[in-house]
């Protein structure tokens, strides 16, 4: 029995290391690693994956330098121009999480429209994290939380789990099953902090601009192998001692 990947994360690291070992510029590793997300979006359909979460600019990217961050908002406009386009044929619903006031006010505009040309495609889900950091995230809905107190539309001793995770960028979605960082890096740079409480952990060395679909498939392959326990035990290890009275 397959165990079911409902949603995977991707920490899409190393696109400048890529471009640095083959002599060229950063902007070039940003750009073969957005061709990247398109072949493995395309992949992770193929494998009904439902949710695919892509951590491509996170708060703390802000500070790279200004020339960077240029190429890579380019970069944005033309994806969400273009390819969001066809992703729309397929039946994807886009998302983004992240502080999306940091963006251009057009960038913002392509943003909203993308939202509701796809809602209602509920089928396939990309959820694109942008000027995104888990404790960011975290903060603003501790802010609109506190608002909502202040207005009287909320208690603080009702707050349960479920109700603050409804102030965050995600509600609504699932948690990821799965979270994949290229790159070789194992740590998680701020992605997704509250929603990966249990999900399943994978590293591989491959650049972003290399990764392919045999690499998800070995991803995929390690996620299906390992015990999800939540917590609790799979089997009761006292089970052989129930007949003693
Ligand atoms: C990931 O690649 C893309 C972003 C974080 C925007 P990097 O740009 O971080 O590439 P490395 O880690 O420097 O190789
Ligand atoms: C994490 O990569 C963020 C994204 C992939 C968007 P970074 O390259 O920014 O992370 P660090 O700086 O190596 O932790
Ligand atoms: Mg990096």
């Amino acid at each position: 029995m397959h165990k079911k990947l409902n949603h995977l994360g991707i920490i899409m690291d190393g696109n400048g290391r890529w471009a640095t070992a083959r002599g060229l510029s950063r902007t070039e590793g940003h750009k073969a690693g957005a061709k990247t997300v398109t072949r493995v979006l395309e992949a992770c359909q193929k494998r009904g994956i439902h949710y695919v979460t892509l951590y491509a600019f996170s708060t703390e990217n802000w500070k790279r330098p200004a020339a960077e961050v240029a190429v890579l908002m380019d970069l944005f406009k033309s994806y969400l121009d273009k390819d969001v386009a066809e992703l729309q044929k397929k039946d994807i619903r886009i998302h983004f999480i992240g502080d999306r006031t940091r963006f251009t006010a057009e960038i913002q505009r392509q943003m909203k429209r993308i939202e509701e040309a796809t809602r209602g495609d509920e089928t396939y889900h990309l959820i694109l994290a942008l000027s995104y950091s888990g404790r960011d995230e975290l903060v603003r809905a501790m802010r609109r939380f506190g608002k909502d107190v202040q207005s009287g539309l909320r208690n603080p001793d009702d707050l349960t789990e479920e109700a603050a995770a409804s102030y965050l960028d995600t509600a609504g979605l699932p948690d990821p099953d799965l979270i994949v960082r290229t790159s070789g890096e194992q740590r998680l740079s701020n992605f997704l902090l509250w929603q990966m409480a249990y999900a399943e952990l994978y590293f591989t060395p491959v650049l972003w601009p290399d990764f392919s679909e045999s690499d998800l498939d070995a991803a995929i392959d390690s996620f299906q192998k390992r015990e999800r326990r939540f917590g609790t035990v799979t089997e009761s290890p006292f089970k052989t001692e129930t007949t003693v009275s």
